[in-house]
């Protein structure tokens, strides 16, 4: 990672608090005492999560007549790790310092602590005793079957893309396509990180969206450098600035055992450029290999003409959560208002985990409460609303800034008078009446306008 720092106010830091603090993410089996590089994610963390699961898939699936969907296991056939080459090549260099017991990524020296001396980089001081790095698999294991002795050793996976190979036959024949056509998938992948994650940026389990993308061998180079722009765009479609992202082409060095070419689509996080999603043409090499290892020809024909050829992949794969932790930390932001400081998530309003808050001004008035209520019923229907009516008005205005709440419908003495409501934007804080029977309609249509990251 490059030492570039930021401009704007967000802090790693900050954004964990603000995890914690709403209840986003927090860290697994706390009262335990928490696992290294796991976390939880409550209320808020699952509705984002899912609407930028349901953002992908949108793009990825429904805008587009060439791509189908799959859900396939995570416990597969040992066999399958085999022939994918993850069971020898998926490893890390690892070194262990005699010393302090600790355990490093030996390709990673320069971004460690020593674990005596968190000023040192491991090897720097006197009593670090480095053993030389040993190759360390990634791929838990476990096994299958009631006794211990005479169980199958499988493995969790630790990309969703070998389900995807696997299931080429199938899908290619029930979805009835022809050669550029995708296979998408969104699931859960494990791999026994022993880096420390910043965050949920690296964790032990972590869902991955991936799409194999299908192609004839003589325009593999075409459709990735396709996949880049195209993937580049989604992001920046949902808000995430241009300036802080940028793509990085994998030196011959860097390519996974599978990869011809690969790009990364890198991020300015808090700690430097990282990568945020892949893209890599893995040529023909994994569908060969289980034709190989399976003996079930992995390849297409065209039943009309008698052509066959064994397609090449292009791979987007983007991480759920790391891509969740950048929208997050792209949207951070704090500004001074009304002498009041506020922290405020800028968050695309399909992403927003809230869509609109409904907030009675007096929370002890009968009368507003009882029209914030049914104005709160009626939106629940259509969308996800929140309904709050404790402490000062303020208060809870700020509460829903700090979630990303995009607007909020405020019931007040005039809404008793004329049937209006208040309604407020997040970030221009432009506020506005409407008549209490059209805020459904008024929400929807600027829920599904086209939106602009204000900061950009
Ligand atoms: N099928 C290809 C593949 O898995 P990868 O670059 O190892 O490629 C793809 O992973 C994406 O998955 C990464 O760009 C990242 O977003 C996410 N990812 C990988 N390891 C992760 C981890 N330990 N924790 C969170 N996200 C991870």
């Amino acid at each position: 990672m490059a030492d570039v720092e930021r401009q704007d106010a967000v802090t790693m830091d900050k954004i964990v608090s603000l995890c914690r603090r709403r209840g986003f993410v927090f860290p697994a089996s706390e009262i335990y005492g928490g696992l290294g590089s796991s976390y939880d994610y409550g209320h808020y963390g699952v509705l984002l999560k899912e609407n930028v699961k349901a953002r992908w898939l949108e793009a990825m699936v429904r805008e587009r007549e060439d791509v189908v969907a799959l859900d396939s296991s995570i416990i597969l056939h040992p066999k399958v790790w085999e022939a994918s080459g993850h069971v020898s090549g998926f490893t890390d260099p690892l070194v262990d310092c005699r010393f302090c017991k600790r355990r490093y990524r030996a390709d990673h020296l320069d971004a460690s602590q020593c674990g005596q001396r968190p000023s040192k980089r491991p090897g720097e001081t006197e009593q670090c005793d480095l053993t030389s790095p040993r190759q360390f698999n990634l791929m838990f294991e476990t096994r299958v079957g009631a006794v211990e002795e005479t169980g199958q050793q499988v493995f969790l996976r630790p990309e969703t893309a070998q389900g995807i190979f696997i299931n080429f036959k199938n899908v290619a024949q029930l979805a009835r396509r022809k050669p550029p056509f995708g296979i998408a998938q969104v699931g859960k992948s494990f791999r026994n990180e022993i880096t420390p994650g910043n965050f949920i940026f690296r964790t032990l389990e972590f869902e991955q969206m991936e799409m194999e993308y299908f192609v004839p061998p003589d325009e593999a180079a075409e459709w990735f450098r396709y996949w880049v722009d195209e993937r580049l765009a989604w992001h920046v479609r949902y808000g995430v600035r241009e300036s802080h992202l940028r793509v990085r082409p994998h030196g011959a060095d860097e390519l996974s055992h599978y990869s011809s070419e690969t790009s990364d689509i890198e991020y300015l996080y808090p700690m430097g450029w990282s990568e945020l999603e892949g893209v890599a043409n893995r040529g023909a090499f994994d569908l060969t290999a289980h034709s190989e290892a399976s003996g079930t020809k992995l390849e297409w024909v065209d039943a009309g003409t008698g052509e066959r050829f064994v397609p090449h992949v292009i791979e987007p794969a983007l991480g759920l959560n790391r891509s969740l932790l950048t929208f997050l930390i792209d949207a951070y932001d704090e500004e001074v208002v009304g002498e009041r400081e506020r922290t405020v998530l800028r968050l695309h309003p399909g992403l927003a985990p809230v869509k609109a808050a409904v907030l009675p001004l007096i929370g002890k008035s009968e009368d507003m409460v009882s029209k914030a209520r049914a104005l709160y019923d009626e939106l629940r229907r259509v969308a996800m609303v929140e309904y709050d009516d404790s402490g000062a008005i303020g208060r809870r205005y700020r509460r829903q800034d700090e979630i990303g709440t995009p607007y909020a419908l405020t019931v007040d003495e005039q809404t008793l008078a004329d049937g209006t409501v208040t309604i407020r934007e997040r970030d221009s804080l432009a506020q506005e009446r409407l008549p209490l029977e059209g805020v459904r309609a008024a929400l929807l249509d600027r829920l599904s306008q086209p939106w602009k990251n204000p900061k950009a």
